[in-house]
């Protein structure tokens, strides 16, 4: 298979990856809306009781406690590189979910597991921030018992439709898209997936790509507030003027043109997620 973009970049670039999201309350609070049954459905149908799961760079957890449902009394495990600004979202999960459900810090370059541990693996949004993705998946693949099931799901943005179209809006995504590449990134993974699961030797890969939708006032109100919020002071905004690639005034003007979209009657937006599953022999 052809390289996918982030390695080619990696071999070009000696730019380290940077988790581009941050770490902020707001983002922390926005991954916790996550569940299992949206963001994971479909992997739930390859879940049984019993099973031992792994959910790499799990974030604040959210999706992990419905896949610890999903496998109880099987055991669930959560790890991210980054447990310290997670510690209390983890503690909570724990407590309400009972105890078959674990988190703690891990590398997914480095997973410290032995061959054969796991039933079932799980990354959701994982692979499109991480140069590597198919060392990261090859690596998945060992610890994985022969039968085991691993699910992927990440976003394609190379398909964004949004209307009506305006050239501050086409702006924001060209400068969120470079800045997820040059942080070590891939912002359309999405589409690669079943070549990447295949070539890390799973077998009877599937894709699926689903669009998520933004078509209501209350939808458009809110990706007007993201789009502002993203713009308006965060660490993504900083690392953009750090860089020179724009300014605190071009910023502003980018929020104001997503103020006025959001108040067109008929403001409309989509994005591709694209989900994979497939097996270990
Ligand atoms: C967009 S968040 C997704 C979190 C969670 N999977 C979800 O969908 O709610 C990406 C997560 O990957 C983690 N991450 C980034 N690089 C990692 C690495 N090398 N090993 C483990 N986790 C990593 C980040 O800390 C972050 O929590």
């Amino acid at each position: 298979m052809a390289k996918v973009k982030s390695e080619a970049a990696a071999d070009a670039s000696e730019t380290k990856e940077r988790y581009t999201l941050g770490y902020s309350s707001q983002t922390i609070q926005q991954l916790q809306r996550r569940t299992a049954v949206r963001e994971a459905g479909f992997l739930l149908p390859h879940l049984r009781p019993g099973m031992h799961l792994l959910d790499c760079g799990c974030g604040p957890g959210s999706i992990t406690v419905g896949l610890a449902e999903a496998v109880a009394p099987g055991q669930a495990v959560g790890v991210d590189i980054e447990p310290n600004e997670y510690r209390s979202a983890w503690l909570q999960a724990a407590k309400t979910t009972g105890i078959n459900l674990h988190f703690g810090c891990a590398d997914v370059y480095r997973l410290p597991f032995a061959a054969n541990t796991f039933d079932a693996a799980f990354l959701h949004n994982v692979l499109s921030h991480l140069r590597q993705p198919l060392a990261i998946l090859k690596g998945i693949y060992r610890i994985l018992r022969p039968g085991g099931v691993i699910g992927i799901s990440h976003p394609d943005f190379s398909g964004q439709l949004i209307s009506p179209s305006d050239p501050l809006l086409e702006r924001d995504h060209e400068l969120y898209w470079r800045l997820v590449e040059h942080n070590g990134g891939n912002p359309a993974i999405g589409k690669h997936q079943r070549g990447l699961l295949h070539d890390a030797g799973f077998v009877r890969v599937e894709a699926v790509a689903k669009y998520s939708t933004v078509g209501s006032q209350d939808g458009v109100r809110m990706r007007a507030m993201y789009g502002g919020r993203r713009f308006g002071g965060s660490a993504i905004a900083q690392q953009m003027i750090d860089l020179g690639w724009t300014n605190r005034a071009e910023l502003e003007q980018i929020i104001a043109a997503w103020r006025k979209w959001s108040e067109q009657p008929g403001a409309f937006m989509a994005n591709a997620t694209v989900t994979a599953v497939g097996w270990k022999e």
